[in-house]
């Protein structure tokens, strides 16, 4: 349904609980209600997965992409699974990020902002109650947060909102030390694997610009030169916020770097003073300038609001507008022009650069004739060069085979990514990223690419429990694609 056009009050007061006196969509019916708050309880004495101090660092970053000086990569499964918390999946899925990053980096010439979909995307938003798997109905799977995929599990069981907080934080300690211990070592050789690409225009295109890169490295080795992009490399968490239990339990009053930092006075200038006599825990939106301190999501240094859950008087527009992380709302053809506006203002009156990202999802067939009119309706408006325009071009492409096998052609996403990209230029705004859903095993959920993937070869080894995913090879292709975009761009004269 599409969202409604009534708005929510930005200066009302908010705590991280007002959210449940709104209207909810996607919101399970816990069958064990002294369960869940028993769940809660222990989600509320876990230390936060995430500290301010990197959700500020997010933020920065994503000022960098709005203001058009750095791009964002966002990508990893559609529903993670408990079962992918292991170091095989892990390492494959960063490996495949950084490599994507490298080549986007030497295509734009600018800093990549890398988010995994990892470390908490384990709830999914369902249109319908029931699903109908081998001939038989039962409740849809609605991710390993609240229930499991076999039969015998679709019950939903509040535990598993536990079990969700522990795969979260064994997958972001194993991300951190991976990171820490030089598995994003850029001076050890890619494997670029370009063996699979049939065409030879397009071979000679790939092999040109990774043994571009790859020159560029071995130079900056010889040299011993370490830019800073080479030494610290930050893969930032994401995942949608859906179940509002779960992220109102993680959701913590904590001092703020932004606070300290000279940025900070900006929004502190502006932001609204306490009535008078109004309790702590009853403050207006941020009330950093009073306190230094502020609410962060901890369970995630980015989270975003699904299409399905954007209705601006609803409760997660109601919890989003309070928390400080950089946040992403997900637009798409059933956003109304108008509504577009009326949530940047709801969820960042302050103007925050960077704050919001607007990643949109139309489809191929669609963005030319609704991109346009939703870019105009920001651009012109106090929310100029303020949002990060991500490109989704996933969601709006899935399709379903003859024999039922739900899909995505790797064309059609291409497609939506080369208009979006087209339109921001013709409109004047920046595309600052893309949003994918990727995985870093030999999977065959998408159609086409560079192996050809047919049909037939579906079956070969579709392992997603949710949407299809690209593959290496397929996400790879695509971030080859993009860079080429940018370079030939550069190459004639656009900054
Ligand atoms: C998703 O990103 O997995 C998703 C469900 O997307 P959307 O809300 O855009 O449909
Ligand atoms: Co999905």
């Amino acid at each position: 349904m599409a969202p409604s056009s009534q708005q929510s009050s930005s200066t009302a007061a908010w705590t991280p609980a007002t959210w449940r006196s709104k209207p909810i969509k996607q919101s399970p019916a816990y069958p064990d209600e002294s369960k869940l708050q028993k769940a809660v309880k222990e989600l509320n004495r876990m230390p936060p997965l995430v500290h301010p101090t990197e959700i500020a660092a997010l933020k920065a970053n994503l000022r960098d992409v709005a203001q058009g000086n750095a791009f964002l990569l966002q990508g990893g499964d559609c529903a993670e699974l408990f079962d992918y918390c292991e170091q095989d999946a892990i390492e494959s899925k960063i490996k495949l990020l950084l490599q994507m990053s490298v080549v986007l980096i030497w295509g734009t010439n600018k800093r990549v902002v890398r988010i995994g979909r990892m470390a908490g995307q384990y709830a999914k938003p369902r249109s319908s109650p029931t699903e109908v798997v081998n001939g038989k109905e039962m409740p849809s799977f609605r991710g390993d947060i609240l229930n499991g995929y076999h039969e015998d599990e679709r019950e939903i069981d509040p535990n598993r909102l536990l079990k969700a907080y522990h795969h979260s934080a064994a997958t972001l300690n194993f991300m951190r030390s991976a990171l820490a211990s030089g598995i994003a070592d850029l001076h050890r050789p890619f494997d670029w694997g370009l063996g699979h690409v049939r065409d030879p225009g397009l071979k000679e295109k790939y092999s040109t610009i990774a043994s571009s890169i790859q020159q560029t490295l071995r130079f900056l080795q010889v040299i011993n030169a370490r830019p800073e992009e080479l030494q610290t490399v930050d893969i930032y968490t994401s995942h949608e916020g859906l179940l509002l239990e779960y992220e109102q339990a993680l959701t913590r009053l904590l001092d703020s770097p932004e606070a300290r930092s000279p940025a900070a006075s900006r929004f502190a200038s502006r932001a609204p003073s306490p009535p008078p006599g109004e309790a702590d825990d009853t403050l207006p939106v941020r009330n950093l300038a009073i306190h230094g301190q502020d609410y962060y999501d901890t369970s995630a240094h980015f989270l975003w609001i699904g299409d399905r859950t954007r209705q601006l008087d609803h409760a997660h527009v109601e919890f989003f507008r309070g928390i400080a992380n950089p946040i992403g709302v997900k637009v798409g053809p059933t956003t109304p022009v108008d509504d577009l506006l009326a949530l940047l203002r709801a969820l960042n009156p302050q103007c925050e650069p960077g704050k919001i990202t607007l990643i949109t999802r139309y489809g191929a067939g669609k963005v030319a004739d609704l991109l346009p009119k939703h870019i105009r309706a920001v651009e012109d408006s106090e929310y100029r060069r303020c949002v990060v325009w991500q490109c989704d071009p996933m969601h709006g492409n899935t399709l379903s085979t003859e024999a039922g096998i739900k899909t995505r052609r790797f064309n059609d996403i291409y497609k939506e990514l080369q208009e979006s990209l087209r339109i921001h230029k013709e409109q004047g705004s920046y595309l600052g990223g893309m949003h994918l859903e990727l995985t870093g095993d030999a999977v065959t959920e998408c159609l086409g690419g560079s192996e050809g993937l047919a049909e037939d070869d579906l079956s070969t080894n579709y392992t997603s429990f949710c949407d299809p995913r690209l593959n290496e090879k397929q996400a790879l292709e695509l971030a080859f694609l993009v860079a080429d975009h940018f370079s030939q761009e550069g190459k004639t004269g656009r900054k």
